[in-house]
């Protein structure tokens, strides 16, 4: 599994995949952080997309996600996801986060997805502790490759040193 998993530092939406993984908020209208980057370098094709899906379900619930067109970004598709803001509870926290991981790989096997880079969900503005949410980050994506062998290459796209050494750590050790 751990030759289908790359370690990355650098930014989300400067690396060619087949699908970006967004850390959204449940409005799906934007934010800071990966979310404001890749809606700026982006542009109004996924705004409308998400727009479209508001329409229809009323945005996206905590743990779930949903898919757009990618506009500007070297990416067929972004998959907005809705990670958990850390409020203690580590059990319910630590299912949720799980959840994104999983729902954003079911869509990818859905739409035909073979590469997809994720970001370090909820590990910036919601505030996860990053240790916890790299742990669980690579149970569910581990689980979620030998469960599907469609998917080529999963990039771990980590922006901040910090979570970079917390995932070659753990790689290294697994
Ligand atoms: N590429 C990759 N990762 C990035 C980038 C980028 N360009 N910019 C930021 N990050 C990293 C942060 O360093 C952090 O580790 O993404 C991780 C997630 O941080 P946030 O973007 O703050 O996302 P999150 O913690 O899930 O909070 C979501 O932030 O702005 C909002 O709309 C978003 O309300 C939602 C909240």
């Amino acid at each position: 599994m751990k030759n289908r998993i790359n370690i990355i530092h650098g930014d989300i939406t400067k690396i060619a995949a087949d699908a970006i993984v967004n850390a959204a908020n449940s409005s799906l209208l934007g934010g800071s952080g990966v979310d404001g980057a890749i809606h700026r370098i982006g542009g109004m094709e996924i705004l409308e997309d998400c727009q479209k899906i508001r329409a229809k379900q009323g945005g996206c619930k905590i743990g779930n996600a949903v898919i757009t067109r990618a506009g500007n970004l070297p990416a067929q598709y972004v998959i907005h996801t809705v990670g958990p803001r850390w409020n203690g509870d580590k059990q319910n926290g630590s299912e949720l986060l799980r959840n994104c991981y999983l729902n954003c790989f079911k869509l990818a096997h859905d739409n035909g997805v073979s590469t997809i880079s994720f970001p370090n969900i909820s590990t910036g503005v919601y505030k996860f502790p990053k240790k916890l949410a790299a742990e669980i980050a690579l149970q569910a994506i581990n689980e979620s490759l030998s469960n599907n062998h469609s998917i080529k290459r999963v990039n771990i796209v980590c922006y901040d040193i910090e979570n970079y050494n917390i995932y070659c750590m753990m790689i290294h050790n697994s």
